[in-house]
């Protein structure tokens, strides 16, 4: 029998990991040939956080939970379901129990989700069901990702973009419903140009029987196609996610895009006529986190303290599948 709270669902807590390695521009172009000019002039990036020794997707992950949590004035016992929206596990089987276990949430249920840069979006509204259907109360979403670790280090191309990072929001079971609207997509015809892919090799096992066995090869990307689809498709998705919340841009507070690159984030707004200071905008400090990107970058601005209780706000991903979505909800309890 189901259990019945609030069927509403409010976003209650935000938090990230801190990461003191930095990788900058001009220590990246002693790796390939590159450039602080070029890499600034086409992404707004000007540097990366690393993973250090003794960091991992599991302890940066619980980091960021575990600062979610204390905002939103929990204790990690309350939690009922952890997603960890991640490509770059610890472990293949899954990292979300190893953060369970790191967090002592030892009541909650917890389970990788992945959609590459468009995770933690989807990982929110599947979220959003649990607590929809009265099922659980408290849960905590993560999106963590240490891309350094499947970054081809030779290619200027994809090298630059990347970075490590984990953030996360704690979403709570309430009585009026702030999560206005979402939309989610996916087109796998276009899956080709972005990858983290698999490879094998056939090795006879005994008689006729072969098994293939590989590893995962580094970060492929077509850059120019990606972008175009973003561009195209993140404006889309945000408008459609506006007219199911019946909302307009007008309506929108804060603008927090998967921070894949700054000539993305200002083609966005301007498609959308949403000014620039509703943008928020990390680049220049995180690079790509994939996953992480959206929760850092909101979790940056809430403890500024410029995001106030009831403020709008719009989050879209786009990436990898290819996977693209929006959320729109309203801050605080
Ligand atoms: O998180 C998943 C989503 N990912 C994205 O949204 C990425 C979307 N794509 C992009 O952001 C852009 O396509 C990039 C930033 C990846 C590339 O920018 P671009 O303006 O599309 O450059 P390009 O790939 O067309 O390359 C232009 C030139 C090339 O030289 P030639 O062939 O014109 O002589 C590249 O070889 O820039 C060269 N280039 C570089 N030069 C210096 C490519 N990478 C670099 C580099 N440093 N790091």
């Amino acid at each position: 029998m189901l259990q019945q709270f609030g069927n509403g669902v409010s976003v209650t807590g935000s938090g990230s990991a801190k990461l003191t390695t930095q990788l900058d521009n001009e220590a990246l172009s002693q790796v390939v040939d590159t450039s602080d000019e070029w890499i600034a002039t086409r992404t707004g990036i000007r540097k990366r956080h690393i993973a250090e020794e003794g960091e991992c997707l599991r302890t940066l992950a619980a980091e960021a939970a575990q600062g979610a949590i204390d905002l939103a004035g929990l204790e990690p016992g309350d939690i009922d379901l952890i997603i960890l929206a991640t490509s770059t596990p610890d472990d293949l089987f899954g990292s979300a129990c190893q953060v369970q276990a790191e967090l002592g949430a030892s009541s909650a249920v917890a389970f990788d989700l992945t959609a590459a840069c468009s995770g933690f979006v989807f990982a929110m509204v599947n979220a959003a069901q649990f607590i929809r259907t009265g099922v659980y109360r408290n849960v905590v979403v993560i999106g963590a990702d240490l891309l350094s670790r499947w970054t081809d280090w030779t290619d200027r191309r994809t090298c630059v973009l990347f970075g490590d990072g984990a953030g996360a929001v704690v979403m709570q079971a309430s009585d009026r419903d702030r999560l206005r609207g979402f939309e989610l997509r996916s087109n796998g015809s276009m899956n080709s140009c972005l990858n983290l892919s698999y490879q094998s090799q056939p090795k006879k096992l005994v008689n006729d029987v072969a098994i293939q066995q590989g590893t995962f090869q580094p970060i492929t990307m077509n850059g120019r196609e990606i972008y175009k689809f973003a561009v195209k498709r993140v404006p889309e998705v945000i408008e459609k996610t506006l007219f199911r919340a019946e909302l307009t841009t007008d309506d929108i507070d804060w603008l927090v895009l998967h921070q894949a690159n700054q000539r993305i984030l200002d083609a966005v707004a301007e498609r959308l006529h949403i000014p620039a200071d509703r943008v928020v905008s990390n680049m220049a400090q995180h690079g790509n986190t994939s996953a992480a990107s959206i929760p850092i970058a909101l979790d940056e601005v809430v403890r500024a303290g410029k995001v106030k209780g009831g403020d709008t706000i719009a989050v879209a991903g786009f990436g990898a599948g290819l996977t693209w979505g929006a959320a729109i909800f309203e801050w605080g309890k």
